[in-house]
């Protein structure tokens, strides 16, 4: 079938895989920490925090401030809700090219400059219309997940 099984007790902590389904990227980071601490506190800089928008309609266990079902592990579409570019890993903090110096981590699409944190929402007066995509998916186990 079209459902994709992923073991994901290689990816180490800080680090992304990027697997197919339906043709589409799935990014699967697995987030240190830190970066699940710095998700917190910056609703009123982002369009959609809790993933309320129906463009993708995100899965209910998704609809959380992580986007995910454990907080250590992203799961999303790495296509930008824009015009399908497929946004850049900025995962280091700090001030640099094209970002807020408050910059925490996350991903920005080099087309036209939405900005995306680390759970994939998107930044506000961003051209970027909807957070990524959380495909469905759940875990078979602790190291492996089923998308699709
Ligand atoms: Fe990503 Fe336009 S395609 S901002």
């Amino acid at each position: 079938g079209a459902a994709v099984e992923v073991d994901i007790s290689a990816i180490k902590p800080g680090e992304k895989l990027t697997v197919e389904w339906r043709g589409k990227p799935v990014w699967i980071v697995r987030r240190t920490p830190e970066q699940v601490a710095a998700l917190s506190g910056r609703d009123a800089e982002l369009a959609d925090p809790l993933s309320k928008r129906t463009a993708f309609p995100t899965p209910e266990y998704a609809k959380n401030e992580a986007r995910s079902i454990k907080p250590e592990f992203m799961v999303a579409v790495g296509i930008c809700s824009h015009l399908g570019c497929s946004p850049s890993e900025k995962f280091t903090p700090g001030p640099q090219p094209s970002l807020p110096d408050d910059w925490r981590g996350g991903f920005l699409c080099p087309c036209h400059g939405s900005t995306f944190d680390l759970a994939g929402r998107v930044f506000k007066n961003k051209p970027a219309p909807d957070n990524l995509e959380v495909p469905p998916h759940m875990y078979l186990s602790d190291t492996k997940i089923i998308i699709g």
